[in-house]
């Protein structure tokens, strides 16, 4: 790849706040994520991985390091760029369709150009029947279903989603993950997903970037080349099982988890 083409992540750190107070989120990290490329990020509570997105998103500054999303250097917030966050802050009084719509009209936007777009997005999540209903008839799944065709509308090149399905019961999380991958194989926007969870992000992603506990490092990053649609079966794969058994190593040697039962 070019590095103009993606996103290039060259040495960059930081540091929140001043003298005594201040605290390393990040240590310098290098990173290349190429365009088109679903990139997992997964690592322990604290080390860094909301500061990284919050980073490349241009939301926060960064201490050091050269950092450019679609060749610019990031240097205010970058707006070609969809986020779908942990919580699914949706509007009360705006019905399903009109929240989707909120990203047109926050943008300025012609929402008439954009309408087809949101209705064939809420297909693709399965909410075309709950358009005009407002927020709090959905269920969790539901919510984060429309932020995540919210964070898709405008037809962004790039979509930063921070732990999308945090909040899920096991079964939704399982069926929204299967949906994300299918999405995503129909759009191919780069994606850089944010989680916990070890299976999630094997399931999920072309490449893993595995991060240490605070200051956050990149402790490894791992190609994960089973074949799409991974789905359900997947699971069984050789490749899941060893992928998710080298990332739980790391963690077991990094002091993440402690070794219990059988090891
Ligand atoms: N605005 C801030 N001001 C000061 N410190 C902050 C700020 N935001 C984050 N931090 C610190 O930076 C470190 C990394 O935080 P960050 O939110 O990036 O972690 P995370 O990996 O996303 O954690 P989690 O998995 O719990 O969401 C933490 O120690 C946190 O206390
Ligand atoms: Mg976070």
């Amino acid at each position: 790849m070019t590095a103009s083409s993606g996103i290039s992540i060259r040495g960059v750190s930081k540091v929140y706040g001043q003298g005594e107070r201040a605290t390393t989120a990040l240590a310098p990290i290098d990173l290349d994520i190429e365009p088109g490329e679903f990139v997992a990020i997964v690592g322990p509570s604290g080390c860094g991985k909301s500061t990284l997105l919050r980073l490349i998103t241009g939301l926060v500054p960064r201490t050091g390091g050269e950092l450019t999303v679609f060749g610019k250097s990031v240097t205010a917030p970058v707006t070609d760029i969809g986020i779908v966050f942990q919580q699914p802050i949706l509007l009360e009084w705006r019905n399903v369709l009109e929240n989707v719509l909120f990203q047109i009209d926050m943008r300025g936007l012609d929402r008439a150009r954009y309408l087809p777009k949101a209705m064939e997005l809420l297909k693709a999540v399965g909410l075309e029947d709950f358009a005009d209903r407002r927020p709090y008839e959905l269920s969790g799944g539901m919510r984060q279903r429309a932020s995540i065709a919210r964070g898709l509308v405008h037809e962004p090149p790039l979509l930063m989603m921070d732990e999308p399905f945090g909040a899920l019961d096991a079964l939704t999380r399982e069926q929204m993950r299967i949906d994300l991958e299918r999405l995503w194989m129909e759009t191919r926007k780069t994606v850089v997903f944010i989680t916990h969870s070890i299976d999630e992000a094997v399931l999920l992603a072309d490449r893993v970037v595995v991060m240490s506990p605070r200051p956050g490092r990149i402790e490894t990053i791992m190609t994960i080349d089973i074949p799409r649609p991974r789905g359900l079966g997947a699971r069984k794969d050789p490749r899941f099982v060893a992928a998710t058994d080298a990332i739980t190593e790391i963690f077991l040697e990094r002091g993440v988890f402690s070794a219990g039962g059988h090891g």
